[in-house]
Parts: structure tokens; C-alpha cells; sequence
């Protein structure tokens, strides 16, 4: 059920707009209220009196209309709305909103909207499979907009094949399973560590790792487009991050991670440990640079302290751990070891043995083990849909 949630409705120019007229009242049956957002060409197969009725709301569809809020319409309607859903969505509108073009009332929209965006394609099979829609809709897809496929069938331009916009039920019913999913995690306080730490050696130079951050920002995106309250302690990383629900921590160092993540972890429910934490800091760091006719450097290294492990010991009862273990051998046995000596309720397994999966690659691989010795593989996927799994296990397993 939707009750009380605030959807736009982005309507391009499609003939599957007609579809988006079902759609409406499906969506305000089930408890939502609906705001239109419409193209010029939208308005060519449906009409803003149509909309109206329907929606029982003003129609957005002029940058510069005299009926417009006061304030700046794209903007006060995306901080109503708790998901835009754009359906019938054009190759144009898809390409427009990939490449950051925002000239009407629906790009203009959907670049000021910073909460969930679905979109559900619509148009000739053979626009469908074109290489520069197949790479704006995988271009989307990476920064965490929802696909809702077309289905195959008979197209209203005579042709067979993939293209249909999906039916106004499924649509429904996929919106429907969205919320329900993130009400699970509404409200619940998540701490994810990010990124590598670096360990100086001295004032210039560093031991670092290969770790690029992404697999724990997309975990930490994912809790927070379920409405969870997310801390983000992050290593250094070249990502940029903004989402209302993530406060962003950066640390440098394991020590520094070490002193956030115990302060904050008394107050969280779930804690998601993908950080490439250095297991050993130098001992004997250099006040000024080392110099190359100094003689041949000797490092003196201490191990740092283990986080996972610490968080492990301090876990009540109502607290759920994840760690990842990246492994290049006997993954599952480590990783099983690794479960077990630091308390933990999961561990996610990433193998870089496997092709796609680990650093600097947009996809990964994991297996998922549990306390309960349940082991769950996963097939390879981009980086954000692995979140997606992830929090989806870690939902239902907090949720029996
Ligand atoms: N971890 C941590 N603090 C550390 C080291 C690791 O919190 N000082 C966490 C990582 O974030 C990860 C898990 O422990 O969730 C496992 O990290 P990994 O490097 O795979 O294992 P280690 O325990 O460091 O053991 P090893 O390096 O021997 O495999």
C-alpha cells in the first residue's frame, strides 16, 4: 500500500502515455497522491484537463508558466515528492536525463530530484536496442536509477519485440515493493566504512591500498534510499557523495576510523564493515621527509587495531554486524574464521580470484555467509545492484 506517500509522474512523449492514465488512479487507490510532470510532447497523446481530473493536482508542464508556485516549481515539487517515477519514459527523456540536459519542465525535475528515480521505458524495439539508449540506461543504472524493463510483445507502431512500456499493475506492484522494503529499514541507524586508510610514512608518502571506495558508498546509498540514517565513515576516496539521509565522516588513517566507528557504534542497529582497513601502521614515522641519499629507509610496523573485531566484543543483542573479507584463497574457510572470531552476523565474500570481481572494477561477485552457516552466491553484478542484494539480506534477516 501507498498510503501517504507523494509520487511524480513524469510523462514523455510516448503513445504507453495512455497507459500513465491508469496508472494514476492506480497509485492514488492504493493511498498515494500524485503530482504530473508532462513534456510538450506528452501532451500530445494525453491532455493537462485529463491529467487534472485524474490526479486531482496542477499539472507541471511549462518551464515558465504564469501558474506556477512562487517559488522554483522543479524545485518545490521534487522536495514533495518521495520517489519520481517517469513512465512512459522516451529514448529522449532517458538520453536527456544520462547526459545532464535539463531545458522543460520534466528534465529540469528530475535533475533536481535527489531521492529515488525509476524509469520505465518506452518505445520501438528497434530504438529499444540502439547502442546510445542501451548505454544511457546502463549509465543510469550505475548511478542508482531503477530500470522497470519494457516487456516484449505487439508495439503499437506494428513492430514485435522488447519495448512495451510494463503494465500500469506491475508497475504498481514494483512501487508498492520499493516502499515496502524500505520501510523495514526507516528510521534504523546504519555506520558503513568505506575506502582504504592510508598510514603515513612521512610528511609525503604513505602505504595505502587499491580500495576505490565504491562498494561501501553504493551500500551506504542503498540504506539510505530505504530511509535508514546512515553514518558514512569513509577512507580517502575521489567520491562525491550527497544524499540527505548519509552524514559523511572522512578519516585518513585506522587509527582515526578506529576512534569514529567505536564512538558511533554504541547507537547503531546495523553496522556494514566494507572498509580495506590496513592491518599494520608504521612505527617509526619520519617528522620530515626522508631523503633519498638518507640511507635505504627501514620501516617499523605495528599492527593496528581490528575495528570489526572490536565493534564484535561491544555487540548487544539487538545489533547486527556485517564484515566483507576479500580473499585470494580458501575464501570461505578464512571468511567462516573471520564470522566466527569476530562475532559477526554475516560476512560478505569477495574472491579475487574471480574475473570482474574486487578493486578497481565496476562489478563484483560475493558469496554471503551467515551465522548460521548458510552460504548464499550471488552471480556478477555492477557494483550498485550487489548493494542492493546486500541490504536486501541484511533487511531480511534483521526483519524474521
Ligand atoms: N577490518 C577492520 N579493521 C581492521 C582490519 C579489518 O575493521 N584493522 C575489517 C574490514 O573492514 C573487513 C573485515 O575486517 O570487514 C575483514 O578484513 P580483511 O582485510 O579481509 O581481513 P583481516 O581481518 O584484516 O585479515 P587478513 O588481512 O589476514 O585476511
Amino acid at each position: 500500500m501507498l498510503k501517504g506517500k507523494n509520487i511524480i509522474l513524469g510523462i514523455s512523449g510516448g503513445i504507453a502515455a495512455y497507459k500513465s492514465l491508469s496508472l494514476i488512479r492506480l497509485f492514488i487507490k492504493s493511498g498515494a497522491s500524485v503530482k504530473v510532470v508532462i513534456t510538450q510532447n506528452g501532451l500530445e497523446f494525453t491532455t493537462l484537463t485529463t491529467l487534472e481530473t485524474l490526479s486531482r493536482q496542477k499539472v507541471y508542464s511549462e518551464t515558465f508558466s504564469d501558474d506556477n508556485d512562487y517559488t522554483t516549481e522543479h524545485v518545490s515539487l521534487t522536495d514533495w515528492g518521495d520517489i519520481f517515477i517517469v513512465a512512459p519514459a522516451t529514448a529522449n527523456i532517458i538520453g536527456k536525463y544520462a547526459c545532464g540536459i535539463a531545458d522543460d519542465a520534466l528534465s529540469t525535475s528530475l535533475m533536481a530530484f535527489n531521492k529515488q528515480i525509476v524509469f520505465a521505458p518506452s518505445m520501438n524495439s528497434k530504438m529499444y536496442d540502439n547502442f546510445a539508449v542501451q548505454q544511457n540506461l546502463e549509465k543510469l543504472i550505475k548511478q542508482g536509477v531503477k530500470i522497470i524493463e519494457p516487456s516484449s510483445g505487439f508495439l503499437a507502431c506494428g513492430y514485435e519485440g522488447k519495448g512495451r512500456m510494463e503494465e500500469p499493475e506491475n508497475i504498481l506492484h514494483y512501487i508498492e515493493r520499493f516502499f515496502s522494503q524500505s520501510a523495514t529499514l526507516k528510521g534504523k541507524k546504519v555506520l558503513v566504512t568505506a575506502g582504504p586508510t592510508y598510514e603515513s610514512i612521512d610528511p609525503v608518502r604513505y602505504i595505502g591500498n587499491h580500495s576505490t571506495g565504491v562498494m561501501g558508498f553504493e551500500i551506504a546509498r542503498e540504506f539510505a534510499e530505504r530511509n535508514a540514517d546512515v553514518t558514512l565513515v569513509t577512507g580517502p576516496v575521489k567520491i562525491k557523495e550527497s544524499h540527505p539521509n548519509i552524514k559523511r565522516v572522512d578519516v585518513t588513517t585506522a587509527e582515526q576510523m578506529y576512534d569514529k566507528c567505536v564512538n558511533f557504534f554504541p547507537d547503531v542497529d546495523i553496522a556494514v564493515m566494507a572498509a580495506a582497513v590496513a592491518d599494520y601502521t608504521v612505527e617509526n614515522v619520519c617528522d620530515s621527509k626522508i631523503k633519498k641519499e638518507d640511507n635505504v629507509p627501514e620501516l617499523k610496523l605495528k599492527p593496528t587495531k581490528d575495528i570489526l573485531a572490536e565493534m564484535g566484543k561491544m555487540k548487544k543483542n539487538n545489533q547486527f554486524i556485517a564484515g566483507f573479507a576479500l580473499e585470494t584463497d580458501n575464501e570461505q574457510k578464512n571468511a567462516k574464521k573471520k564470522l566466527q572470531q569476530k562475532n559477526l552476523d554475516m560476512i560478505v565474500i569477495n574472491s579475487l580470484k574471480d574475473k570482474g570481481a574486487g578493486f578497481n572494477s565496476k562489478t563484483n561477485k560475493i558469496t554471503i555467509l551467515d551465522n548460521n552457516n548458510r552460504v548464499t552466491r550471488y552471480d556478477l553484478k555492477e557494483k550498485n545492484i550487489v548493494a542492493s542484494d546486500v541490504v536486501d539480506y541484511i533487511s531480511k534477516s534483521i526483519n524474521k
